[in-house]
């Protein structure tokens, strides 16, 4: 049988995690080794003719599930028939540069790109907005599109949850494929958190395996949260292949499914749950099955974990006012 292709469209697609995702996602590691794919391509003016020359590698690759390319610096044509839409293209913080100085660099970025999926992609696209501040970003992109369900819009936290997965792996000396039912919550910002209080390793709760609050608090909780910034020290830019991996990670497991008993963490609009108001774009744990999503229900959150998320999410309704006062939303 022949599949019609999903349109996958892709912002930034010049950029350094542009150039580690887009040929992940044409050899089908998106969204299934069976699933055709037409990539569409939006970039600024200047950034059109580097596009060109990854478009000449992806047909260099001869991917068999790659159906075509196009590609545009016209956000209405970008999107139109999006059933994916990743949202890179953005201004990369640089070193010495907090997070909320993007917020007025790259909000102007999102409305219009809100705007163009509202008016052109299909009725069942799936926005991941991978470009900082994302959160925020996403929850610009969502209000310039009143059409689009709004839990269509995520942001990316699954880069963090990875982390502390890893983290963990490293503490423990457990593989991360027998570590499950970790959460970020939170915006991606160092002021997110990473819980570990109801993942398992190796089947046992993780808190009583590490048994070191203190390492929790002063070690892993801010290795994961400033990892990005370690990056940027290190490599002088940004991540961007562990980024395209974890945009890949969100993706696919938001169309193919967490596994049976695991979550996964996405930021999504806020339905209220945990305390956190109501659309805010916050990272929660949740189940995906049949290419849609949940907030897990029912976790207790104990002390130490309510004033850190408590933080996280009011520096979220904090980049909302600012966004406000700017009329972005
Ligand atoms: P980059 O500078 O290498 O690439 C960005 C690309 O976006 C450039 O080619 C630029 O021309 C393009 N662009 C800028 N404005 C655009 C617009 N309006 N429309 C289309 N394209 C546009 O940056 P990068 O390293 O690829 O990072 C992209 C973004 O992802 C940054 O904001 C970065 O901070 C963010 N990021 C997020 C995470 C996460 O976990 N959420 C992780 C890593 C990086
Ligand atoms: C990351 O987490 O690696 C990035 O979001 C860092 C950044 O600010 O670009």
């Amino acid at each position: 049988m022949t599949r019609t292709p999903v349109n996958v469209t892709v912002t930034g697609a010049a950029g350094q995690i542009g150039y580690a995702l887009l040929f992940r996602i044409a050899s089908g590691q998106l969204l299934g080794a069976d699933v055709p794919v037409r990539l569409r391509l939006l970039e600024i003016p200047q950034g059109l003719k580097a596009a060109e020359g990854t478009a000449m590698e992806l047909d260099d690759c001869a991917f068999p599930l790659l159906r075509g390319i196009d590609i545009t610096d016209d956000p209405n044509t970008a999107f139109d028939g999006a059933n994916v839409a990743l949202l890179v293209g953005a201004r990369p913080r640089t070193k010495g540069m907090e997070r909320g100085d993007l917020l007025e660099a790259n909000g102007g970025i999102f409305k219009p790109q809100g705007k163009a999926i509202n008016d052109h992609a299909a009725d069942d696209v799936k926005v991941l907005v991978v470009g900082n501040p994302a959160n925020t970003n996403a929850l610009i992109a969502q209000a310039a599109a009143p059409d689009v369900p709004a839990e269509r819009f995520t942001a990316m936290t699954r880069l963090d949850h990875n982390r502390a997965l890893s983290q963990l792996a490293a503490r423990t000396g457990v593989p991360v494929s027998e570590i499950r039912r970790l959460t970020i919550w939170g915006n991606h910002s160092a002021t997110q958190y990473p819980d570990v209080f109801h993942a398992e390793i190796a089947g046992k709760n993780a808190a009583e395996v590490i048994d070191d609050q203190a390492w929790l608090a002063d070690t892993f909780i801010p290795t994961v949260a400033k990892r990005g910034a370690a990056i940027i020290e290190a490599r002088g830019a940004s991540s961007a292949a562990s980024a395209a991996n974890a945009a890949i990670d969100h993706v696919h497991t938001w169309v193919n499914g967490t596994a049976e008993g695991d979550w996964t963490s996405m930021g999504i609009p806020s339905d209220g749950s945990y305390g956190v108001a109501e659309g805010l774009i916050s990272s929660f744990p949740v189940t995906c099955k049949d290419g849609t999503y949940e907030i897990v229900q029912g976790l207790d959150v104990n002390e130490f974990s309510r004033t850190r998320i408590d933080a996280s999410v009011k520096e979220l309704e904090e980049e909302r006012e600012a966004v406000r006062g700017l009329g972005l939303i």
